[in-house]
């Protein structure tokens, strides 16, 4: 069983269906929104001839702020090109260059072209809809929608299913967590409004281990101050073809293909100082026929990037945290598998490198589906009846402003604290391993911890049930 149908849900899918299995694959809204639909940038492997999976593992690495996990790095960027390789079998077509080679472009904190991209910057787009075609082709694959899953069946410990909200239980040999991240959580966002972490939250209620939570991507570019587009992400494949930032003074202020916990936090300070609410992205000089749907959106919203700077700031964007996964994406609970933003291999670390997480949905989705199906199957007959399952809490606005103000790009003690008592509890676990990491790395600022402790390199906060010591 797979939960969630953006890019590794419907990859997990259909690696189990190739394999001979049935699958039952449950998604809880329509396929526009989901965040690998929205992903703009595309997939990050070493494809070129100057390129190396050693080459991509330091720039992840080193992205990552001494806190990426080597063995999940080794894993994403030897896999990598074989994930490009397969989608193109399965009919994603990515852009060429004229020679009909694979066009790579450039992102922040990458030394080399790398990142396989359809469509320009509509890659997710591309990419889930093709997939979906094929699943919805393949009559090993039973599709559920729209359908939400309320909480995992255990029994002994061990996940043999999941119950959804309207009651139905769906029993399986193993279960998929395909369900997104959570950085919708957070007022102002890059993300779908269903990017909640619902998947972290069913998980830790049947008991497995999160972490990393406090590490939390804010996107430079997201576009503020024009109705009907706030957050609109603008890609940082745009900086790579030579976009540049501006302050009010229109001046540059940071170097715009550093990583992407710099360039932000560059840009919240400058607007600080200066007293506004936004900077402004120059892209007049860029080909604007690469990127047509951020030139069709913006000209939409009155903006035309061709002649216009345009107006933006930071936005949540990826929580690399989430349930504690292995190489092959097994939780803490025997049966009960997590890939893609929903999980934490430790690849991202306190930073993810730009593009790694559409390679990560696919190279872990392929894994874990095959993972899946050497668990042993508990028979139905052998089971208590499912238990009763209610929604999944979703947060208030006012949680989602206090997780903005209390633990957005800069972060306290007391703030913190203060989100402690929030009634939301994937906020309150936020705010305990925000709480734990006493020291400023990667995405995570203290302003009260200013700089990087070296005792804590590869230490990571990991959360079980709300009474445990961390
Ligand atoms: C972007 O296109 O700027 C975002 C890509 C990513 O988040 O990896």
């Amino acid at each position: 069983m797979v939960v969630g149908a953006g890019g590794a849900g419907l990859y997990a899918a259909l690696t189990a269906a190739l394999e001979g299995a049935r699958v039952v694959l449950v998604a809880a809204t329509p396929l526009a929104q989901t965040a690998s639909y929205w992903a703009q940038g595309g997939l990050a492997a070493a494809l070129a001839a100057d390129d190396s999976p050693d080459i991509h593992r330091q720039d992840t690495e080193t992205a990552g702020r001494g806190a990426v996990r080597r063995s999940a790095a080794n894993v994403l960027v030897r896999e990598a090109p074989h994930a490009v390789d397969d989608l193109q079998r399965l009919g994603v077509r990515f852009d060429a260059d004229r020679r009909g080679r694979l066009a790579l472009s450039l992102e922040g904190g990458h030394s080399r072209r790398r990142v396989a991209h359809a469509g320009g910057s509509a890659t997710g787009r591309r990419v889930v809809r093709q997939l979906s075609a094929v699943v919805a082709e393949d009559p090993r694959i039973t599709v559920l929608e729209p359908a939400r899953a309320a909480a995992a069946w255990t029994v002994d410990g061990r996940c043999v299913g999941v119950v959804l909200e309207d009651g139905r239980a769906i029993h399986a040999r193993a279960s998929i967590l395909a369900t997104g991240g959570a950085a919708a959580l957070w007022s102002r966002t890059t993300n779908p409004p269903g990017s909640l972490g619902i998947g972290m939250l069913l998980a830790h209620d049947a008991g497995a281990a999160l972490a990393d939570l406090e590490f939390v991507q804010f996107h430079p570019t997201a576009v503020t101050g024009i109705p009907g587009r706030e957050g609109f992400l603008v890609t940082e494949a745009i900086r790579g073809e030579g976009a540049t930032l501006h302050d009010a003074r229109g001046e540059r202020f940071v170097e715009e293909l550093a990583p992407r916990d710099e360039v932000s936090r560059a840009v919240h300070q400058t607007m600080r100082e200066q007293g506004v609410t936004h900077v402004d992205l120059d892209m007049r000089e860029v080909d604007m026929a690469k990127f047509p749907n951020v030139v069709d959106a913006l000209r939409e919203s009155g903006l035309d990037p061709a002649t216009t700077r345009i107006p933006v700031a930071p936005a949540s964007h990826y929580v690399m945290g989430g349930v504690v996964a292995d190489l092959d994406g097994a939780t803490t609970v025997p049966g009960l598998y997590a890939v893609g933003e929903s999980s934490c291999t430790g690849l991202h670390g306190a930073n993810r490198l730009a593009s790694n997480s559409l390679s990560e949905c696919f190279v872990w989705g392929r894994r874990a589906a095959l993972a899946g199906l050497t668990e042993t199957e508990v028979p139905a007959a052998s089971l208590p009846a499912p238990p009763a399952a209610a929604p999944i809490q979703k947060p208030s606005r006012a949680t989602q402003e206090a997780l903005w103000t209390y633990a957005g790009i800069e972060r306290t003690r007391e703030g913190l604290e203060h989100l402690l008592t929030d009634p939301h509890p994937l906020a309150r676990l936020v705010a305990r391993c925000a709480l734990l990491r006493e020291e400023t790395r990667g995405s995570h600022r203290r302003s009260d911890f200013p700089e990087t402790d070296p005792a804590l390199d590869g230490r990571h906060a990991v959360v079980r049930g709300e009474h445990e010591p961390v």
